[in-house]
């Protein structure tokens, strides 16, 4: 029986040994998922434990997903470029990770638009780890027509500077956003502010110019609507949640692992369940 599981700090709250659990039984592929609390002075620890336990993959999670990195033996080249591992698979003894976090993201949309992600004038709010991961993903999928702003300019500059793929990027400060608004088909928001328990947070004001046809993302799925989500919606434009940035990074975990595809809708339906 195969062995997988999730390390982080905090850990009890995670959703990912449901919906993995699932898919192997679904599936018929014998292997467990377990939750695996590592305090961050026991990263390395833990790491060796995988290898002396032949664990066959794991995810890693807050706070360890830069950490982890010089203690595995391989890392691939997106998850390089972003800083931050959050899936690890055990290759013959060599541990190899990725980050699935931004592609999770990518996929999520690319399945929402329905039409390609090519043409579409996008707009990243934040410049933190998350932003990295989903800008980097993006501009490596061929969309180079992505601007960054954030609170603090400076972060967004720098966050453009660091992108290894050739972009047109710019970095605004948010009001020079909150004016441009109109001409962004895509608008993405990366920060933190707004999820549980600071449901009242909205990092970002949305002006009326908004076009009724953009997609507006949050990667908050909890609360499954942010503020910053219901202003969107007040204002017309189809709005998208985090719900799928989190299966979508679960299903390409599972695919790296096993080499198969699981059912993402019922990955979906259990997450809805346990959120709602
Ligand atoms: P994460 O890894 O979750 O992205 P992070 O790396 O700490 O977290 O990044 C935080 C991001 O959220 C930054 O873009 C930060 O803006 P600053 O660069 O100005 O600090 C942004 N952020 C955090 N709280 C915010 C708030 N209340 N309003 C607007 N932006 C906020």
């Amino acid at each position: 029986r195969k062995l997988y599981g999730v390390m982080g700090d905090p850990i009890r709250h995670s959703m990912s040994p449901d919906i993995h659990n699932d898919a192997f039984r679904r599936m018929d592929i014998n292997a467990d998922y377990h939750l695996f609390h590592v305090l961050p002075d026991q990263l390395e620890n833990a790491v060796k434990g995988v290898r002396a336990l032949n664990i066959s993959g794991f995810n890693v999670t807050v706070p360890h997903k830069t950490k982890i990195m010089p203690f595995l033996d391989e890392i691939d080249e997106l998850a390089g470029a972003i800083g931050a591992v959050n899936t690890v698979v055990n290759r013959e003894g060599r541990l190899v990770g990725y980050n699935t976090d931004g592609p999770g993201f990518v996929r999520g949309i690319k399945e929402r638009l329905g039409t390609p992600l090519a043409n579409k004038k996008t707009l990243i709010i934040g410049a933190g780890g998350a932003a990295r991961g989903i800008y980097f993903s993006l501009v490596k999928e061929g969309i180079t027509q992505i601007d960054i702003c954030n609170r603090t300019l400076q972060n967004a500059k720098s966050l453009i500077e660091q992108c290894p793929y050739e972009t047109a990027s710019q970095a605004f400060g948010f009001e020079e956003a909150a004016e441009m608004i109109s001409q962004y088909d895509l608008i993405v928001q990366t920060t933190s502010a707004g999820m549980s328990p600071n449901v009242s947070e909205v990092p970002f004001e949305i002006s009326d110019r908004l076009q009724a046809s953009a997609l507006v993302s949050d990667i908050i799925y909890n609360p499954l609507e942010t503020g910053f989500l219901r202003q969107a919606k007040e204002k017309g434009a189809m709005t998208h949640n985090g719900i799928d940035m989190f299966v979508y990074q679960a299903a390409l975990a599972f695919e790296i692992w096993t080499g198969v595809t699981p059912d993402s809708t019922k990955m979906r339906q259990i997450v809805v369940n346990k959120l709602g």
